[in-house]
């Protein structure tokens, strides 16, 4: 819980999710955390290496046969060893294996070029892109759709 409340404060991180870094206290963050953890229409996972949490991982919008996916991994340092492209294979696994889903569902902003790689790397295809405003800078930015199909 620590180190997701570390990751949710820190506003790099923030930025590329498009939403104002965490402001509230531990103890706040703490109920946030266990009732997201506790609520059936979110799961939560926590990406582990060498037995430490080196990033989170979230199923969500579950609707249209299908799920929504978001990634990060919190330091700097151990980002592009692969952990995230490791972690969307899994969890792609685990949507159509276990879940029975037939689509995975994702999105990035368009210079978020780490993220778009990653996506083609676990075979999604992209599909639209789309203008949001970013509640961590209120900035217009385009953002790019995704999708991986069982079938792909
Ligand atoms: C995006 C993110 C989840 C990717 O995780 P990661 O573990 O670093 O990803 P991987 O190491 O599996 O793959 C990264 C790929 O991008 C490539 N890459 C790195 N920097 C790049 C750049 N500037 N432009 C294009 N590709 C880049 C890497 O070379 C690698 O591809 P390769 O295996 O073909 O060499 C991670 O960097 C992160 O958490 N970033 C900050 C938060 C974020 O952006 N979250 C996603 C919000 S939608």
């Amino acid at each position: 819980m620590e180190a997701a409340y570390g990751w949710d404060r820190d506003p790099e991180l923030a930025a590329w999710n498009g939403r104002a870094p965490v402001s509230v206290s531990l103890s706040a963050a703490r109920r946030d955390y266990l009732a997201r953890w506790e609520d059936p229409s979110v799961k939560t996972f926590i990406i582990e290496a060498d037995d430490e949490p080196v990033g989170m991982a979230t199923l969500y919008d579950f609707r249209k046969d299908g799920c929504e996916l978001g990634i990060k991994i919190g330091s700097k340092d151990l980002r592009g060893r692969g952990y995230a492209s490791e972690a969307v294979n899994l969890l792609v696994d685990y949507v159509f294996d276990d879940l029975g889903l037939n689509v995975v569902r994702g999105s990035t902003l368009a210079h978020n070029h780490r993220m778009q790689r990653v996506f083609e790397k676990c075979g999604f295809k992209e599909i639209g892109d789309g203008s949001i405003i970013s509640r961590y800078d209120n900035r217009r930015y385009t953002e790019l759709f995704y999708e991986r199909r069982r079938e792909d």
